[in-house]
């Protein structure tokens, strides 16, 4: 039905080796702002593994040809239309010469060549290059590169790309050139050129094998101050995937660029990562603790790719999670063993928690609604919008369960393998999944269904206890539930889930483990079941005393587990199980479960109460002082209103707020004082320091500060928060202060200390744009009231001058922030939220498809919703449905109400 609507899909089933193949490619570039001039040669020949073309058909798109030249004479059979070049009755190997030209002025999609700041930068990922030249831009056909560049040297002094620099030097008329040669075959996707006025701080490193290697870091200027942390976390990145992988840097020279235009978070091109300013500039005064956490992740994150990625390729797009899961499942045991070595469980649980708190709230809902897909999908419109939590956070999730399988020597086994079978090579899902099996001599059949089948898996879990017989049974059913459609349709049979547990005895330590056939228990008390059927019983004996199970420890499957806690079993398991990651869960367990009832009853319009002992449960683990910080902060963080509307029947954004902030002020009134103890005892003086156990420190302090701002007498809260907003010498607890500030006002509709907050942190932070990003969205997400709906201040923030809709990082600082971020003003009952939105997506599918599909995907669950919201979506998404062009948010909104 929907292809008769979106005619051009493309099936992973269609895929065909490309029928000729390049080998070298030398570009040359006259970079000049609206007038680029490309020459590209290439040395072409006929795949021998296709079946034979009578015509080569490059792709090319937004560019103006101007010829060609077949072995060195003009070529008169090349035709040019709007997806590409066609040449006819071409030779079998040869040499092809095409010039073009394009405008990075004028590309504002910022995708291809484009200009930021008035330097230029590429992003060719995934379909880019063709932007710049025309060329057979798919991943499967790998050449080397060489680059020259030539532009006016006063405006243009700094000329990149990937590689090492072969040559550089003056020309006539002020113009300067740098030719470059990247050693390695490379996918086009993987090219990358930035020329422009910058800047870089420079490290020389050993490598492990004792080679020296020059790493740089390119900012603007007035940004040198704030590149050490990215240097810093390139080098522990290289140190660790030697250590951890073996794999060791393959290019005497590797440079991270940071430019303020960006479509996502960066970009892995080969040798020349570029990023956004974002994921690369901090000091203590500009970002927050979580800012320089996501810069260790993701310059980690880039630079693994370059083996993961770059040495061994993706085949088609459809494999896109070959290098995006793995990356990301290495990027998270980077920052694991970061924070915690690898011994650390409680701190390495930490970013185990937050990592799956992202993928509960986002993949799930992805796979709930029209956008579901499996992590290998089966079928695109715009390659673009499969970037997706699917692709990259279950697709960790799916590598992480072969090293839960298999065990870390295991996995390391089939990561060698899979390098000595493909390195240098384009390669698929499959491929990957051989290696792994073959090393550890396992047959992973029916782990495929992991790439193949969409949706989230429930297991419902029952178990028995036979005192006579000290057996205790726990029987695991799978199925998908109430699946979305376009799940459902990709569903065939059971999953292999390495489903982790433990059980707990009276004294809340945990028993040993036998299973029924093993002649004794086992040493660890954790056991991975292996559970390969629809329903299987595993039966543990010699169990002396009834136990509480304590279920999918370390959360080793992504799927949902289903069991009958009572509240005190909950409470029991938050303050004994042994798994820490276990122990938060029973605290979010018994939270969700409290809060969906109160939901239900604002709902209803009922009175809302909540249960002495839930309270006593969470004061336990404020004053726990065995707990470290960091994770007493996870444990009170409740549910976001985003994951609790999605649980509910019939989503209802409103009456989430009304409970969340029901339970928020009646924790904060009831454990008044607790609460500010901790804010007392948890401060941080003296100089900024970068470690987790300080901004542990700084993260249970301010989730202190943010619920005393919940007292219905605020006045302590807000004289703590405005004194801490004046003296705070970093950005994280500048900006938690600001935020209690706003927050504490809301229900007056605003305050003196709120405002002057604002206007000082304005003023304090003018030229740091990532800093006003941070002043956009915290007026964006703020709690807003019926006096002063936030979306009057969204709409005047709108015509702010700092405002600029073309800057994608700002346009999600404010409008996304909204839109995605603060459910309970955006689906306000009168649909101002909704009409914001469509008027938003319409103007900025004009400007960058990319971005304004991600935004258009913030209302794919509108079914979901109560009917009044629904309609009002639809009409919303049917008005965009109705104005858009581009095929990036046409394929959502198409899907989304189909
Ligand atoms: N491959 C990049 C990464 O995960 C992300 C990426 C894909 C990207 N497409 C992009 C970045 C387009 C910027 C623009 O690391
Ligand atoms: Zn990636």
């Amino acid at each position: 039905m929907a292809d008769t609507a979106t005619p051009n899909v493309i099936r992973r089933a269609d895929y065909a080796p490309p029928a000729f193949l390049i080998d070298t490619v030398a570009l040359e570039f006259d970079l000049v702002p609206e007038r680029t001039v490309v020459r590209n040669t290439m040395r072409v020949r006929r795949n021998p593994d296709a079946s034979r073309a009578a015509h080569l058909e490059l792709m090319g798109e937004q560019l103006e040809f101007v010829g060609a030249q077949i072995d060195g004479l003009p070529f008169a059979n090349a035709h040019a239309h709007e997806h590409g070049l066609l040449l006819d009755n071409v030779p079998d190997n040869f040499e092809l010469t095409l010039t073009s030209v394009c405008n990075p002025a004028a590309n504002t999609t910022l995708s291809g060549l484009y200009v930021s700041g008035g330097n230029f930068f590429t992003q060719c990922e995934a379909e880019g290059f063709r932007r710049i030249t025309y060329f057979l831009d798919r991943p499967d056909v790998m050449a080397t590169f060489t680059v020259t560049l030539r532009a006016s040297k006063a405006d243009y002094p700094v000329l990149l790309s990937n590689g090492n620099l072969l040559e550089e030097g003056d020309l006539p008329d002020g113009r300067h050139f740098a030719r470059w040669e990247d050693p390695f075959r490379k996918p086009s996707y993987l090219f990358a050129l930035v020329a422009g006025k910058l800047v870089a701080l420079e490290e020389r490193v050993k490598s492990g094998s004792g080679k020296e290697k020059l790493l740089q870091v390119w900012v603007e200027p007035h940004d040198l101050d704030k590149t050490r942390h990215a240097m810093d976390s390139l080098i522990h990145s290289i140190r660790w995937d030697e250590e951890r992988f073996g794999l060791e840097l393959d290019l005497d020279r590797f440079m991270i660029v940071a430019v303020s235009d960006f479509n996502m978070g960066a970009m892995e091109n080969k040798g020349l990562n570029i990023f956004n300013t974002k994921y690369v500039l901090a000091n203590p005064e500009t970002a927050t603790d979580t800012d320089f956490a996501n810069i260790e992740a993701v310059v980690g994150h880039e630079y693994f790719h370059n083996w993961t990625g770059n040495r061994v390729t993706c085949r088609d797009w459809f494999q896109l999670s070959l290098k995006e899961g793995l990356t990301v499942f290495r990027d998270q045991e980077f920052s694991a063993d970061m924070a915690g070595g690898a011994t650390d469980e409680a701190a390495r649980a930490t970013k185990r928690i937050e990592d799956v708190r992202v993928l509960r709230q986002m993949q799930f809902a992805e796979d709930a609604g029209p956008m579901a897909h499996p992590v290998r999908p089966e079928s695109y419109v715009e390659i673009n919008n499969f970037y997706t939590m699917t692709v990259y956070e279950k697709g960790s999730e799916v590598v992480r369960m072969y090293q839960t399988l298999f065990g870390r020597d295991g996995f390391r086994k089939g990561m060698d393998l899979y390098f000595k079978r493909h390195d240098g090579q384009a390669v698929t899902c499959d491929d990957f999944r051989h290696a792994l099996a073959d090393a550890n001599g396992r047959d992973l059949a029916q782990f495929e269904r992991w790439y193949s089948q969409a949706g989230t898996p429930r297991v419902s879990v029952r178990t028995r206890y036979d005192a006579a017989q000290q057996r205790y049974s726990v029987t695991l059913r799978q199925g998908y539930g109430d699946a979305a459609p376009a799940a459902r349709e990709t569903q065939k049979g059971p999953l292999l889930i390495p489903f982790a547990i433990g059980l707990i005895g009276k004294d809340g330590n945990d028993l040993p483990l036998r299973l029924e056939g093993e002649t004794k228990a086992s040493a660890v008390t954790t056991r991975v079941l292996e559970f390969t059927q629809t329903e299987q019983t595993f039966t543990f004996v010699d169990v002396a005393e009834e136990p509480l199970p304590s279920l999918l420890r370390n959360f080793s499957a992504p799927v949902i587990v289903e069991y009958d806690y009572s509240a005190d079993q909950l409470a029991f398991l938050l303050a004994h199980d042994s798994d820490p990651f276990n122990r938060w869960e029973a605290g979010q367990r018994l939270a969700t479960r409290e809060l969906m009832t109160l939901a239900g009853r604002a709902a209803t319009g009922v009175a809302l109460q909540l249960d002495d002992s839930v309270v006593a449960a969470f004061a336990r683990v404020l004053t726990d002082e065995t707990l470290s910080p960091a994770f007493r902060e996870l444990a009170l963080m409740l549910p976001s209103e985003a994951y609790l509307a999605e649980q509910m029947a019939e989503s209802n954004p409103a009456a989430v707020h009304a409970a969340r902030q029901f339970v928020r002020k009646r924790l904060a009134n009831a454990l008044r004082h607790e609460w500010l103890n901790v804010y007392e005892q948890h401060r941080t003086p003296g100089a900024y320091e970068a470690t987790p156990e300080a901004g542990g420190h700084r993260a249970l302090k301010n989730l202190a500060l943010s619920y005393l701002a919940e007292l219905d007498d605020p006045a302590e809260a807000v004289r703590l928060a405005s004194a801490q907003y004046d003296a705070a010498n970093n950005m994280t607890d500048r900006a938690a202060a600001l935020s209690a500030l706003l927050n504490a006002a809301a229900a007056n509709g605003g305050s003196a200390e709120a405002q002057q907050a604002l206007d000082d942190f304005y003023r304090r932070f003018e030229k740091e744009p990532l800093v006003i990003d941070k002043w956009f969205a915290l007026q964006a997400t703020q709690r807003g009231s019926a006096q002063r709906p936030v979306i009057d201040i969204v709409r005047k923030l709108m015509t702010h001058p700092a405002f600029n809709l073309k800057n994608p990082n700002r346009a999600r600082s404010l409008i996304f922030s909204f839109c995605a971020a603060n459910p309970a003003q955006f689906h306000a009952e009168d649909g101002a939220g909704y009409a914001f939105w469509a008027d938003q997506v319409i103007a900025l599918d004009a400007i960058n498809p990319q971005v304004a599909a991600r935004l258009a995907r913030s209302l794919e669950l509108w079914r979901r919703f109560t009917p009044t919201l629904r309609e009002g979506m639809r009409a919303a998404l049917e008005k965009v449905a109705s104005r858009v062009k581009s095929r990036d948010v046409r394929e959502i909104v198409e899907k989304a109400l189909a």
